[in-house]
């Protein structure tokens, strides 16, 4: 998987890396760096939001519900919402899913041992092993979790498909919960992408240190630069790494030699931010009606509730 999608990346034009292989143990550690910087706003925004609106939103799932959460990571602030539907009785239980099994053992292992009563059921996988799950189960009362602009990464269609396909598993009464990070100016944006610290350019280049790692690269990361550029036309984040010289790397796993000029960029991810009214858009694209939305103190920052029918209240 890795090797071939890194094969098939690698010789393409423009160059660029599928971002869900950020997350090896590294990565994901890096990630929950980046959540603590000053620069990156989302993560705290989001950790208002539903520090002032979990018990509200656990409200409306008065039955015994099932958690589900798409990109489970550390799920620091998905306990927030544990809590409060474990206050009120309601969780029947809770499902994470990630990309990284260290990460999701960890969490799982966590979870049950700070809430003794809590049902924990784990996947490792991608988005559409979410699917399965979800098609599996109908009949239990959800709430689907999409949390921290995890959706940023997916073309605007493709979130739209994705959650007309998640619709397509809902029952009346089920909801989705989905944090976005909204539209603002680039210099903010930019900020977030490329910290001071340089965490997010270590985040960035641990791409190429994994292919190392695993593929038997020979890539001089001193040799690409972390570049971030907000394009507020398109509102969305495009993360690079930028060779400063004209190279040739070997890739021995994959007998592959890859040339760069200088200057030449592989795209490794892109962030996208949302209007409310492309927000809706989104709604309307899945089949489903945007039912509530909160947002933080300064408005950066959005966890909007969608639903395909009518909430139980
Ligand atoms: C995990 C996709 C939400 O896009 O903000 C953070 C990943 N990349 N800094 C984001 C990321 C660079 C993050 N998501």
């Amino acid at each position: 998987m890795f090797a071939r999608d890194m094969a098939a990346a690698l010789t393409a034009f423009p160059k660029s890396l599928p971002c869900c292989y950020f997350y090896d143990r590294l990565g994901a550690r890096l990630f929950e760096a980046i959540c603590e910087l000053p620069e990156y706003y989302l993560t705290r925004a989001e950790d208002e939001i539903l520090r002032a609106h979990a018990e509200e939103i656990a409200a409306l799932f008065p039955r015994s519900t099932e958690l589900v959460e798409l990109g489970s990571g550390s799920a620091a602030k998905t306990r927030l919402l544990i809590e409060a539907f474990l206050r009120r009785r309601t969780l029947k239980r809770y499902v994470p899913l990630d990309i990284c099994r260290s990460a999701l053992e960890e969490t799982s292992s966590d979870l049950v041992r700070a809430y003794p009563t809590l049902e924990v059921f784990a996947i490792a996988g991608e988005y559409r092993e979410a699917l399965h799950h979800l098609s599996a189960t109908a009949g239990s009362c959800k709430l689907i979790l999409w949390l921290g602009s995890n959706i940023g990464n997916l073309e605007r269609s493709e979130a739209g498909r994705f959650l007309g396909q998640i619709r397509d598993t809902l029952a009346p009464g089920d909801g989705v919960l989905i944090g976005i990070d909204l539209r603002k100016d680039s210099a903010a944006v930019e900020a977030a992408y490329d910290d001071a610290g340089g965490v997010t350019a270590a985040f960035n280049r641990n791409l190429l240190a994994r292919i190392n790692r695993e593929l038997g690269g020979h890539f001089d990361l001193r040799t690409f630069q972390h570049r971030a550029r907000y394009d507020a036309e398109v509102g969305r984040v495009e993360m690079y790494l930028v060779s400063d010289r004209r190279q040739q790397v070997a890739i021995d796993h994959l007998r592959l030699e890859v040339p760069f000029v200088a200057g030449e960029a592989i795209h490794t991810e892109n962030s996208y931010k949302y209007s409310l009214a492309e927000i809706e858009t989104l709604a309307a694209t899945a089949r489903m009606r945007c039912r509530r939305t909160w947002f933080d103190s300064e408005r950066r920052f959005s966890l909007n509730l969608f639903t395909a029918g009518e909430l139980a209240r």
